[in-house]
């Protein structure tokens, strides 16, 4: 499963030199950091803490920039509200993984003829610039066989192929140090969200990521990441457009969005809302079907994740055009913690997905 925090971890943490038991993850999120400690024990899990803290408690300005392929605003304010929350979480664990954002990474599939083991890496670079616009050079590249078997002699191979820009993991490594922790991997949030919601699946899912500033379509087969795209839409349209209509400031219009939603009211802001997430369906349905069309195979159920995935209606929506189950998983409910905080949790949960399934991640690894 976590294929690329072991490859990752080659320039994260060359000697593998300590082998913590707990292990924080982090995702910086455009309108806020969330912060997971886990630790495993035997079979169990237990979320040992957690914070998040809102860019808008901080800054004027988001943790990222709104531009695609920009990243953080500035080292020092993520590093300085990363350390706020560790504090206020009373966080002491230093070993972290940060999930990497959709924008920030690259994820494509293809074929390559059969070939061994050994000739993998190097069709892979020389293939890779076809589906990357970025200088090899540049980039981590990061992949997995997802199809076929290397060595015999009849099976294609399907690639699952991650890059990450290297001035990405190298601001992340910044981050880490100033935050006074030591980095011990970083991953595609694609596959911390995966790992957190759909890791033990069986079934094929269609995993939705809805956030501030983007979303991300995944297909998770029996808990193999398959495909991934990344979309602009994402709930700040939705608050962008809320506050058009109404003539309000985006405080205001973020909280009537998140409390009416698609639900009918006089204002007809469900109507303005329709428009906008209608094209997101589109492209659900693109997706299913054409992974039926490849693959033969459609999805059981889907999972809808990430702050946006709470907006009033929306669930119900989903369920009405794709005709299909759609659930909003709580990746927080595998986990002991105590359950007073259960109701809390329960809300959180669509937020926190990417930085439970990045501290996951690193737990697995050490088994
Ligand atoms: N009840 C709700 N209804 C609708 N939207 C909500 C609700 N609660 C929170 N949100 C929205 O969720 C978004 C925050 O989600 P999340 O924390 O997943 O985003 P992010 O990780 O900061 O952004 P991104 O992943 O795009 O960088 C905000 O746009 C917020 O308005
Ligand atoms: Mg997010």
């Amino acid at each position: 499963m976590n294929f690329n925090l072991e490859k990752l971890n080659i320039f994260a943490n060359p000697l593998k030199m300590f082998f913590p038991k707990k292990m924080v993850g982090i995702d910086i999120g455009t309108s806020s950091i969330k912060v997971a400690e886990v630790s495993i024990w035997g079979q169990g899990k237990t979320l040992e803490n957690y914070g998040q803290i809102k860019s808008s408690s901080l800054y004027k300005e988001p943790f990222r920039s709104v531009e695609r392929g920009s990243y953080l605003l500035s080292n020092y304010f993520v590093s300085r509200a990363v350390k706020a929350i560790l504090n206020e979480a009373k966080i002491s664990t230093k070993a972290v993984i940060f999930s990497i954002p959709d924008f920030s990474t690259f994820c494509v599939s293809f074929e390559l003829p059969p070939m061994s083991e050994k000739e993998i890496k190097e069709a892979v670079y020389f293939t890779a610039p076809q589906y990357i616009p970025l200088p090899i050079t540049e980039t981590t590249l990061d992949w997995k066989i997802v199809e076929g078997a290397s060595g015999d002699k009849e099976s294609k191979l399907k690639v699952f192929l991650v890059a990450i820009p290297n001035q990405i993991i190298q601001d992340y490594q910044k981050v880490a140090k100033m935050a006074g922790l030591e980095l011990y991997a970083v991953e595609a949030e694609a596959f911390s969200i995966a790992r957190a919601l759909a890791g033990e699946s069986k079934k094929c899912i269609c995993l939705i990521d809805i956030g501030v500033q983007s979303t991300t379509i995944n297909i998770v087969d029996k808990g193999n990441l398959k495909k991934s795209y990344s979309f602009n839409f994402a709930g700040g349209q939705l608050t962008h457009a809320v506050s058009s209509a109404l003539g309000l400031g985006r405080e205001e219009a973020e909280k009537i969005k998140n409390e009416q939603g698609l639900t009918p009211a006089k204002d007809k802001i469900s109507e303005t809302l329709y428009l906008l997430i209608d094209p997101l369906l589109i492209e659900v349905k693109d997706i299913l079907y054409d992974f039926y069309a490849k693959n033969g195979k459609e999805a059981d159920e889907i999972y809808l994740t990430g702050g946006t995935s709470a907006l009033p209606g929306l669930q119900e929506y989903f369920k009405e055009v794709l005709k299909k189950n759609v659930e909003i998983p709580n990746c927080f409910s595998e986990f002991l913690y105590p359950p007073i905080i259960g109701g809390t949790l329960e809300k959180m949960a669509p937020a926190f997905s990417a930085a439970v399934g990045a501290a996951l991640g690193g737990l697995e690894t050490q088994n």
